[in-house]
């Protein structure tokens, strides 16, 4: 008989079929074999593996700054720096930066996500830095700290991520400085978590920010989702969206929110966020085991959102 512990189990064996992430030296320090995953109603929880264990959120962060740039700016504004469509590139791809429409495509992309860094209230690296944990914190009701031997040792070997950021000022997309962009997009991926504050965060959208301290728009809540399904899953989000149905995003730590607006697994009932960890990811960048998690429990369970 399946259940949620039956499926953990399962998805774990799958960790030796993933790597951890090695192109960020500090990442792959992780345990391959880790895996943990938080499951969150509005009054219960389901917690199974190491759910303390501290890891960075890497791209899971891309939403929530989308969230406050969007919320500061209105979504208007936003779009005329940042699109909303998917790529089915990767998610550190150049390439259409430099077509005729280069305009970031969507803030789930680096591209995206360094132009919406750029867009953050506030003028220093600090105040907008600040405006993104602020908003993590009211949305966990506590403080969360910057990995800084994560963001040293991404901030060194940016190159990637440094030239992306040079094609934008040349195109007109940033705000603020190139080195400031930088910065702060890499601080925010330096954001240190555990799963149960994954399920926090996955849990804020599936209530819509109901009851939360974190004051956010339903506009931009609702087009957060669509983000995240359409786009959250990188050159996966596709396939994702179409046999696993949950609005998600990955980062690769091995980190992953999912959100299920109403379900039922065992005890749970209704809105539901679930917090993977899971630091061995494919080629494309997701959790290994916690795509196969995601996806047995979506069709156990029957949380196809659509
Ligand atoms: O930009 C990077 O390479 C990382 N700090 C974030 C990577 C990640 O999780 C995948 N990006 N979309």
């Amino acid at each position: 008989m399946e259940n949620v512990q039956t499926i953990f189990e399962q998805a774990k064996e799958l960790t030796h079929k993933g790597k951890v992430a090695s192109y960020i030296p500090a990442l792959a320090q992780a345990d391959p074999t880790a895996f943990a995953v938080s499951l969150l109603s509005t009054h219960d929880k389901i917690e199974l593996g190491d759910c303390n264990k501290t890891f960075t959120l890497q791209s899971v962060v891309k939403v929530l700054s989308f969230m406050v740039a969007a919320n500061h700016h209105g979504i208007e504004e936003i779009l005329n720096y940042v699109d909303v469509e998917p790529t089915g590139d990767s998610f550190n791809s150049i390439v259409r930066l430099e077509s005729k429409n280069n305009k970031p495509f969507n803030p789930m992309i680096n591209a995206g996500a360094i132009t919406i860094a750029s867009l953050l209230p506030g003028k220093s690296m600090y105040d907008k830095v600040k405006s993104v944990t602020r908003f993590i914190e009211q949305i966990l009701g506590k403080q969360v700290y910057i990995n800084n031997e994560v963001y040293f040792s991404e901030y060194h070997s940016a190159d990637y991520n440094r030239a992306i950021t040079y094609i934008l000022q040349a195109n007109g997309f940033l705000k603020s400085d190139v080195e400031q962009s930088l910065q702060v997009y890499l601080q925010l991926c330096a954001i240190s978590v555990n799963t149960s504050d994954l399920g926090k965060i996955a849990l804020y959208f599936a209530t819509n920010g109901k009851n939360s301290d974190a004051v956010c728009s339903k506009e931009v809540i609702n087009i957060s989702k669509a983000l995240m399904l359409t786009c959250g899953m990188y050159n996966f989000s596709g396939k994702f969206a179409a046999f696993v149905g949950l609005p998600a995003k990955s980062g690769v730590s091995g980190a992953i929110i999912a959100v299920v607006k109403d379900g039922e697994m065992e005890h749970l009932q209704g809105p539901i966020g679930i917090g993977v960890y899971g630091p061995a990811i494919d080629e494309v960048g997701n959790s290994v085991a916690g795509i196969e998690f995601l996806a047995k429990c979506s069709k156990h369970y029957d949380l196809f959102c659509l």
